[in-house]
């Protein structure tokens, strides 16, 4: 941490490259207070990338020369493996990572480094390099998640006959299979990714060439700068080019999205692998014990990851706090945009590692899953729909069914123990022998046999097309 307690003791002259215009030293804790160098760093390859490229570009519209270009990159290249060493002590009074690189460069080189930042401001260097940095995240989280995509999928294709209930008000509704349960996960997941690669088409815009805020005069090849590094297109306008974090803003929102729906999956990972539910044995070296009870064996790693979401939900809210109402161009404010979206990248590459090493080695408890599918007269809809089969207007069958169960709950017993005349109920008789095999949980699943319903055929189906779209 660095000491924001220092007195205000002005030293003679500054230490920076930007002493020129004062008369005296930075406030020692001003000095701190604004430095950004503790949490910066972490752009310093970005940062080196940009810079090179930058000269390269200076050198091809002929204000450096070929001699410079060549020592400014090596200088660069040399800085980079001092810093991967640890041997680049970062100094607070150079404030942040591009004026500790800079600085180092001139230490190194002489003048010649002091050519570097012609016809560049810190301000679309920042914003340059945050874009770099967050491309690369990008690119691994997508990594990440298509890996867990083909995790799901191993285990929705394992489990396309399981038997479970599904949940409405998490009261036991109808069966599902759980093969097409986790499929619905995958469905979340397949989204975010499409969030993901939708937002990188926004992040990938070079804003390097806006300099300050206005241009600069000695026109900057900006396609070439963003061919160097990869960019897909150019920012249109130099203002906006070093202001708006809006890249950043989506990719939180994006994440928050993200890691709501994993809170919702570790959510029911939670539920189903404790003795009330005992649906699924998570896998040991994925739980942790208690340093009282001795039985425990508890799911931190999904409570976790649903906890974690709240980080992020929060560093969402910074950043558009941040951002509201700053008048064009760039402003300090800006500089706290890196740690709540390093966090967001870090936190949601923390909890897709998670799910990676957990999802594929949920072990689901078939018969605790088809028990509980059978309580909680989760077929009573399919006797109202069998009813409906034989032109009882769904309404009225709705009632009858509503009947029987009652019957049922008070005998304490399931729909398919009821005798005929049970089930149909006083004066009625519209219900045969045949009910006894749809008001099993299998004949349940089986008859939703349509795009996107729970039958196995239908899982294998929606497996097969997701196969196709990863
Ligand atoms: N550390 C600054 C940031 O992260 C770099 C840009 C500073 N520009 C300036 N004009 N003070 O935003």
């Amino acid at each position: 941490m660095l000491d924001m307690s220092a007195n205000s003791t002005p030293k003679q002259g500054r230490a920076g490259l930007l002493g020129g215009r004062f008369s005296e030293a930075t406030d020692e804790f001003v000095e701190a207070f604004t430095a950004s160098i503790e949490f910066d760093q972490r752009l310093y390859r970005q940062d080196i990338e940009g810079s090179k490229a930058h000269a390269r570009m200076l050198t091809h519209i002929s204000v450096l020369t070929d001699d410079e270009c060549a020592q400014i990159v090596d200088g660069l290249s040399r800085i980079e493996s001092e810093i991967e060493a640890g041997q680049l002590a970062w100094r607070v009074e150079l404030e942040d990572v591009h004026m500790n690189i800079e600085s180092r460069l001139i230490e190194l080189i002489g003048d010649v480094g002091k050519k570097l930042h012609t016809g560049r401001s810190r301000n679309d260097q920042v914003a340059t390099d945050i874009r770099l940095y967050l491309r690369e995240a990008i690119d691994e989280l997508i990594a990440l998640e298509t890996d867990l995509l083909g995790g799901i999928l191993e285990l929705a294709d394992a489990h396309t006959t399981t038997i479970m209930p599904g949940f409405t008000h998490l009261q036991a509704a109808q069966p599902v299979t759980f093969g097409h349960h986790v499929m619905a996960w995958f469905e979340m997941l397949w989204r975010d990714r499409e969030r993901l690669r939708d937002c990188r088409r926004r992040v990938n815009v070079l804003p390097l060439g806006a300099a300050a805020l206005a241009g600069t005069p000695y026109k900057p090849d900006r396609n070439f700068l963003a061919k160097a590094l990869g960019f897909d297109s150019v920012c249109e306008n130099s203002l906006d080019a070093v202001s708006d974090r809006d890249f950043a803003i989506e990719f939180c929102a994006a994440t928050a999205l993200t890691l709501t729906h994993l809170s919702r999956w570790c959510e029911e990972l939670v539920l189903w692998s404790s003795q009330q539910f005992s649906f699924v044995e998570l896998p040991d070296r994925f739980c942790t014990g208690s340093s009282i009870m001795p039985q425990k064996k508890n799911p931190d790693v999904p409570e976790l990851v649903r906890g974690k979401t709240g980080r992020v939900n929060g560093h969402l809210i910074a950043l558009l706090t941040l951002m509201k109402s700053q008048p064009l161009a760039y402003n300090k404010d800006n500089q706290e945009d890196k740690e709540p979206l390093f966090d967001a990248v870090d936190t949601l590459h923390g909890c897709l590692t998670a799910m990676n090493g957990l999802v594929p080695n949920i072990e689901p408890n078939i018969n605790a899953m088809r028990e509980a599918a059978t309580l909680g007269y989760t077929t009573a809809t399919d006797l109202a729909d069998y009813l409906v089969r034989r032109d009882v207007p769904f309404r009225d069958a709705h009632e009858l069914v509503g009947g029987a169960v009652q019957r049922a709950v008070s005998q304490g017993k399931p729909l398919e123990a009821l005798s005929l005349e049970e089930l149909n109920g006083p004066g009625e008789d519209r219900i045969g022998e045949d009910v006894y095999q749809i008001l099993t949980p299998d004949g349940s699943v089986a008859a939703r046999d349509h795009f996107g319903g729970t039958a196995p055929a239908q899982v294998n189906a929606a497996i097969e097309r997701a196969r196709q779209r990863l």
